[in-house]
């Protein structure tokens, strides 16, 4: 990556995970970054790991779903430093379990934070990046935003809503000279599993079934995200399966479709017995 001294990059959901793994690869890179996170010790806690980092942090406290404070963050991280090279619409949460267990609460918590966090990014952010005719805006989806993954089914509408945000938004700001990202990890390991909201399933034992094989690290995340940026990839699918799985779903949507209905059998099956035992 080559990052000049001046490069500014504002990220959300940087007090934890993805968000501080980007934070701190683009301040030891020599970023001025803009850390946010609606939560504080989380944020304050990678400012400090940054701490004698050739770049610079400024951290402060955002929910994204506030569309004022995100308008505010971007104006004033602007008028500061004059420019706004990355936007990294990270923030994200999740709520797993089967729809019939889901409220409409936890699909407005869901929907808010992951798409209209994204959203209020965009709004804040594009007009700017369209006037200095350059910048570019990195939206974080998932591999869930790409195959039909049940059991996390608002979790996938944000994602796929993110992807079609992403990708329409690309062709649109391309002759502007504002480019488009969207970010499709498969599993990286990172504290989102604690903090997910489990309805009708039992947190410990999805904790403990978690193919940790499978994933990556935040950093090594990170890293694989910046190469697919430096790039100027559309879509940036991270770790093996995620990249097996979006090929497979192009090529044969029924077969992923039959996978994930082998899956849903399978789970009720395993809660049935944990339930029983
Ligand atoms: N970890 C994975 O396996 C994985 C896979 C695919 C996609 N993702 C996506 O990557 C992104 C980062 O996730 P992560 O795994 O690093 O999770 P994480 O839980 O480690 O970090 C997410 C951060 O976002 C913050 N956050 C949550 N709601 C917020 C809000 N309303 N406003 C501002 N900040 C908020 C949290 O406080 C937390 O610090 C998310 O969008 C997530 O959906 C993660």
């Amino acid at each position: 990556m080559t990052t000049q001294p001046q490069t500014v990059a504002l990220i959300t959901g940087a007090g934890s995970g993805i968000g501080r793994a980007l934070t701190l690869l683009l301040a030891q890179r020599g970023a001025t970054v803009v850390a946010t996170d609606r939560d504080p010790a989380r944020v304050d806690k990678t400012r400090q790991l940054a701490d004698g980092f050739k770049g610079a942090i400024e951290s402060g406290v955002l929910d994204v779903t506030d569309a004022a404070a995100v308008e505010e963050m971007v104006r004033t991280a602007h008028a500061r430093h004059g420019r706004i090279d990355y936007l990294f619409n990270n923030a994200g949460i999740a709520v797993a379990g089967e729809v019939q267990n889901v409220t409409l609460k936890d699909w407005n918590s869901v929907l808010d934070v992951n798409l209209h966090g994204v959203v209020h990014g965009v709004v804040a952010a594009y007009g700017i990046m369209v006037e200095q005719g350059f910048g570019h805006i990195v939206n974080t989806a998932s591999i869930e935003g790409l195959a039909p993954f049940p059991g996390t089914v608002s979790y996938v509408a944000s994602k796929h809503a993110v992807v079609g945000l992403s990708t329409a938004l690309r062709a649109e700001g391309a002759g502007l000279g504002v480019r488009v990202s969207v970010v499709c990890p498969g599993l990286i390991l990172t504290r989102i599993f604690e903090d997910t909201k489990y309805v009708g399933i039992e947190r410990e034992e999805v904790l403990e079934s978690l193919p940790e094989w499978m994933g990556v690290n935040p950093e090594e995340c990170a890293e694989r995200i910046m190469r697919g940026v430096d790039r100027n990839r559309p879509i940036i699918p991270i770790t093996g399966l995620a990249w097996v799985l979006w090929i497979l779903t192009r090529m044969s949507p029924s077969l992923v479709l039959r996978m994930m209905q082998r899956n849903v059998r399978r789970a009720r099956a395993q809660n049935a017995a944990s339930k029983t035992s």
